[in-house]
């Protein structure tokens, strides 16, 4: 997605549910405390944050858990999604939830905001090219070999 193409206020409410959801943030581990605010195609907006355990492959990142929050509540298309920390510069996603999010939208367009307001955006396509897809899917651009 490109920087230009981004509308600050059609964001905005994303932000203020993202930086809400990373004051919940459970991260005694790393205290980085991270916030996300996925944007259903119904308009509304599913909010989670960081939750780690002592058993650290367990920790579960923000992105997922709003994720798991719209599937709950049967929204299953998307338009956007922001994340939000103030403990870093702005985040890439991690590959799972990369993963995660390709399952509904490939195309999903992120505007990540980090530490004193930095922004980068990011669409999913770019962030995980030939992503898995299964049953059927035919990676694009593979080559044979
Ligand atoms: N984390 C997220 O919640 N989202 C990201 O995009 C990257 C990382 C969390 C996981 C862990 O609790 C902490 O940040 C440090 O990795």
């Amino acid at each position: 997605m490109k920087r230009e193409t981004v509308k600050q206020t059609e964001w905005d409410h994303l932000l203020s549910a993202a930086q809400a959801a990373s004051r919940g943030a459970h991260a005694p581990y790393s205290n980085l405390k991270v916030g996300a605010a996925l944007e259903g195609e119904s308009g509304a907006v599913y909010a989670g944050c960081n939750v780690e355990n002592c058993s650290f492959g367990l920790t579960v990142c923000a992105e997922r858990v709003a994720l798991g929050c719209a599937v709950a509540h049967g929204e299953r298309s998307f338009r956007r999604l922001l994340i939000f920390t103030d403990g870093a510069g702005p985040l890439s996603p991690c590959g799972a939830c990369r993963q995660v999010l390709a399952e509904f939208r490939r195309q999903l367009p992120i505007l990540s905001v980090g530490r004193g307001g930095v922004r980068r955006t990011f669409d999913l396509a770019g962030l995980l090219p030939q992503a898995f897809d299964w049953p059927a899917g035919e990676p694009s651009g593979e080559q044979e070999v």
